[in-house]
């Protein structure tokens, strides 16, 4: 079962990695997207060790790297795709689907 929870203001810096509910919520190319916040090698959170490059997601616990728009490998060591959640934003306040396989947020 999904439902949605409030992950803080729709207004944030490119780069910003929040944890919400479990998810990573990123902020990247003036767009929101959230993945899992456990990156598919070895479980660091992205929330704690994530660094964003356009919209990248670079996991620095061993370098691995993914495509916050597939949420696929685009450098290992990492050999497994992230799995997205939904975004939406709503009167001025960004929200993560928790559950399902969502595509990458909207342009507010
Ligand atoms: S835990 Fe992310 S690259 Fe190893």
């Amino acid at each position: 079962m999904s439902g949605w929870v409030v992950g803080g203001p729709a207004v944030a810096d490119d780069g910003e990695i929040r944890e919400v509910a479990g998810a990573a919520l990123v902020r990247a190319g003036g767009r929101w997207f959230a993945v899992d916040d456990e990156c598919s090698h070895a479980d660091c959170p992205f929330s704690v060790d994530g660094e964003v490059d356009g919209t990248t997601l670079i996991c620095n616990c061993h370098g691995s790297e993914f495509d916050l728009e597939s949420g696929a490998v685009l450098l290992g060591p990492a050999d497994r795709p992230l799995r997205r959640r939904a975004v939406r934003v709503r009167a001025g306040v960004v929200e993560v689907e928790t559950g399902g396989d969502g595509p990458p947020g909207p342009r507010p």
